[in-house]
């Protein structure tokens, strides 16, 4: 994956299509947590000052190729005018004759932002005649800084790339990459990862593929009663995926055979299962109704090999909290994916709270990801004390499962001689100042 960045190619007075992730979430028109477009302003920057005209794209939510104003990118283009103290030009289409006329009428160092590209039926067909129209509003230079999306095969992700002369990676990319893939393929040992969420089919594929790179996994969120449960524990009524408790003993085994110990919950913090709900309820309000139900229900901390029936687990408990802070205390390098508990309910977010506290005080490489675990360094604001925090979800699974990233590939390699002579950046010297080093 050594591949061309925006520093490999001549910009100045050329049109620079910019795809980035600004998949941000709104309330009410305004954004709630701008993480997404404050990690993009490096490459933005460096385009503007190296005199690029610089054209802005990206999706926002999922409006299925129809135009829905409240997946507008507007709200985007106001918050990229105030960070970057400078007009931002918007054009009300993707590739018609607004983003013509916009693109056409910038000078250098100006910078403009297209509508969302999946307003347009043929972005997540990666339609080859929509990804030629996005090449030709540039000079024939394509910069994908979206990390966030960089698992999607889509025209203004994968497609433009084969219609222009130089495909390279922005700075926000280049930092995802050298994170995640890089501390994968060469990490400081002893080398840990915490996993959690709720399923252990969505953690399986990363599990597998670090169990010859880690020396321990912790486990903990939804996906440690599968695991409880393969140990033969009683779980009680925890979420438990039936149909992997055979893939999760598979893993345990090949996890003792490559000498990779495995840390499940000793204690859980569990509440009363909820009772079947009267009336039909869609995917969305259920969830509203399960969290609802455990906002005021009982709690109490019982030994993971004893849940009672009637009850499930909602968080890792104290001493498995303290566990996991003492697991972590002699390893060098820590990846941590997924939250540890129902955060969603104040009271089942400590566990997570707990851990991300321990991690922020130890030495070692940090790299998180995964939208809960980072909000709750986000509202503990120890944001500074992790080396790396992804701005991508889906995007940094599928890397740590060793996929490869169509957003990626597509790219341009960097030439024999340059991989060889290690031309890449050196963040640690400073390259990008994009997340605080330590
Ligand atoms: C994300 O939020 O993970 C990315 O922006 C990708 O969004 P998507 O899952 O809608 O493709």
């Amino acid at each position: 994956m050594n591949k061309k960045t925006v520093r490999d190619v001549d910009v100045k007075g050329k049109k620079v299509l910019v795809r980035c992730d600004f998949n941000v979430p709104l309330k009410d028109g305004k954004i709630t947590d701008n993480t997404r477009i404050t990690a993009a302003l490096p490459t933005i920057e460096y385009l503007r000052d190296n005199g690029a005209k610089v054209i802005l794209c990206s999706h926002l939510g999922r409006p299925k190729g129809e135009v829905k104003e409240e997946y507008s990118l507007k709200p985007v283009a106001e918050e990229l005018k105030d960070l970057l103290d400078t007009d931002v030009k918007f054009a009300s289409d993707v590739t018609g004759e607004s983003a013509k006329s916009v693109t056409n009428s910038l000078t250098d160092g100006d910078v403009a932002l297209l509508e969302n590209v999946r307003f347009d039926p043929r972005e997540e067909q990666n339609d080859d005649t929509m990804a030629m129209e996005l090449a030709n509003l540039s000079d024939g230079i394509y910069v994908n800084d979206a990390f966030g999306a960089a698992h999607r095969a889509h025209s203004s992700t994968e497609g433009v790339a084969h219609h222009v002369d130089e495909a390279v990676e922005g700075f926000l990319m280049e930092k995802e990459v050298k994170f995640l893939n890089g501390t994968l393929e060469d990490p400081e040992k002893p080398f840990v990862a915490i996993l959690g969420g709720a399923k252990v089919s969505d953690k399986i594929g990363v599990i597998e593929n670090l169990l010859d790179k880690v020396d321990e996994i912790l486990i903990g969120g939804g996906m440690a009663y599968t695991f409880l449960k393969a140990q033969g524990h009683e779980i009680g009524d925890s979420l438990c995926e039936e149909d992997k408790i055979e893939e999760a003993k598979k893993i345990m085994n090949k996890a003792k055979l490559a000498g990779v110990k495995i840390v499940l919950p000793e204690d859980t913090v569990v509440a009363p299962k909820q009772p079947e709900p009267e009336e039909e309820l869609d995917k969305k309000a259920k969830q509203k109704a399960f969290i609802s139900f455990l906002e005021t229900a009982p709690d109490k901390v019982v030994n993971s090999n004893e849940i009672p029936a009637g009850w499930q687990g909602c968080d890792i408990g104290p001493k498995t909290a303290r566990t996991f802070a003492n697991e972590l205390q002699d390893k060098k390098t820590i990846l941590w994916n997924g939250p540890l508990g129902i955060c969603e309910v104040e009271k089942f977010s400590i566990g997570t709270e707990k851990v991300a506290e321990a991690i922020a005080a130890t030495k070692s490489i940090s790299i998180v990801g995964g939208g809960d675990s980072v909000a709750a360094i986000k509202k503990l604001h120890l944001e500074d004390n992790f080396s790396h925090i992804s701005t991508g979800g889906g995007a940094s699974l599928e890397l740590l499962e060793g996929k490869v990233l169509p957003g990626i590939s597509c790219l341009t390699d960097k030439p024999e001689k340059e991989k060889k002579e290690g031309k890449a950046m050196d963040v640690d010297k400073g390259d990008t100042p994009i997340c605080p080093q330590r």
